[in-house]
């Protein structure tokens, strides 16, 4: 049974103004859906409308295989936890958290055997008869995450739950909502502007741009196969690198020509793996300009194969984070990043060959952004 479906969901305010246009998404029992995308994209105002908060220009809503366009948010039998929680402040965390069952007068034995438990899947057992305002950030937005599951709602519905957190907390609370899943095995659909957070919890995830479904794919797919430009640069961290250049063909090779060199570059000219040919030769439409990507890591000091190609560039700077150093230079006037072990001798304002894998690139046609090494696993499947 699917969970959640939207067909063709539309949201306009006033004549035509269309925050969401086209909206579909099957979402299965018990899955971790993620909508990302950049602020105003149209994630919030899609959540919304499952919930009922937020009326359905155009289009259908489906909860468990009933038509719920005109349900009202209290017949949806899901929760809703926000960006901004609100906790009563003058109750403690024990009557915060038992809330939505005491207004439904579940019996009090009841009430105190489920506060108890949710409260030890979210390490608040210690402080259940403290006040909010003795809570630390994370605390109070589990109080309200046990305020969302204590009716063990089918379906969970969070709008950047995380935001207001400070990143140390953020990361921790990240792992700790994985194991409420997985413990609670329901449904969740969560928003959230950053990427990170999408790969590190969703099953799938749904990648928005301009109130429009970009790409729905599994963390892993989105990496590796992104449909577009859009998608291959939100996706991943530090963000995948793009020149400008033109595919020229000499006989059984096919070659990237980069279009305007950097002031130390005396190469210009990329000759393409055959996987990337491949793909080419059947859908590159001659003539065009494209747009060569190159995720960080496929850039090394190191030559690692003979097909490896290459760039000199200057360094002008470079960051140590951990098991990885980035070094920044500049590439067609515009900043490019290389990410390479962290026992890499990177020296700051030098001249450096760059040795590029360009086994797993991605070549975008220039007008339309689409990528063309992208497989629709639909094809893949039927292959
Ligand atoms: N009541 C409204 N009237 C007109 N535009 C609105 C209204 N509410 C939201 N919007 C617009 O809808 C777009 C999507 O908003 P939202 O769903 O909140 O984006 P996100 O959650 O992805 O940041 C934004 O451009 C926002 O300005
Ligand atoms: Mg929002």
């Amino acid at each position: 049974m699917a969970e959640v479906v939207l067909k063709n969901v539309y949201k306009t305010y006033g004549e035509n103004v269309n925050v969401v246009k086209d909206f579909n998404l099957e979402v299965k029992e018990k899955e971790f859906i993620v909508f990302v995308g950049p602020s105003g994209c149209g994630k919030s105002t899609t959540l919304r409308m499952i919930a009922g908060l937020e009326e359905i220009s155009d289009g259908e809503l489906y909860l468990q295989d009933e038509f719920a366009n005109f349900l009202e948010p209290k017949e949806r039998n899901l929760a809703f936890v926000f960006q901004s929680y609100a906790l009563y402040p003058t109750m403690s965390v024990y009557e915060n958290i038992a809330f939505s069952l005491r207004v439904r007068k579940v019996n009090k034995d009841e009430v105190d055997k489920r506060v108890r438990e949710v409260a030890e899947m979210l390490g608040l057992t210690a402080v259940l008869p403290n006040r909010p305002k003795d809570l630390s950030g994370g605390q109070k937005q589990r109080v309200a995450i046990g305020n969302a599951i204590i009716r063990n709602p089918k379906l969970l519905l969070m709008d950047e739950p995380l935001s207001n957190l400070d990143a140390k907390l953020r990361t921790q609370m990240r792992v700790e909502l994985a194991k409420i899943h997985e413990k609670l095995q329901n449904t969740i659909i969560y928003v959230t502007h950053d990427q990170i957070e999408a790969m590190t919890l969703g099953t799938r995830i749904v990648v928005m741009k301009d109130g429009i479904i970009q790409q729905v794919d599994s963390p892993k797919k989105l990496y590796q196969n992104p449909i577009n430009r859009f998608v291959a640069s939100f996706i991943g961290s530090p963000s995948m690198n793009f020149m400008d250049g033109r595919i020229q063909i000499n006989g059984d090779h096919m070659y990237f020509d980069v279009l305007t060199k950097s002031r130390f570059d005396e190469k210009s000219k990329f000759l393409l793996p055959n996987k990337v040919k491949r793909a080419l030769e059947d859908r590159f439409i001659r003539g065009n300009e494209a747009i060569l990507g190159i995720r960080p890591e496929k850039f090394s000091y190191k030559q690692k194969s003979e097909n490896d190609q290459y760039i000199d560039v200057w360094v002008h700077a470079r960051e140590l984070l951990g098991s990885d150093i980035y070094a920044y230079f500049e590439f067609q006037g515009k900043q490019m990043i290389a990410s390479v072990p962290a026992d890499t001798e990177v020296e700051v304002d030098s001249h450096v060959r760059l040795y590029i894998d360009l086994t797993d690139a991605c070549v975008f046609d220039k007008e339309t952004e689409e990528n063309y090494m992208y497989i629709d696993s639909r094809e893949e499947k039927r292959a």
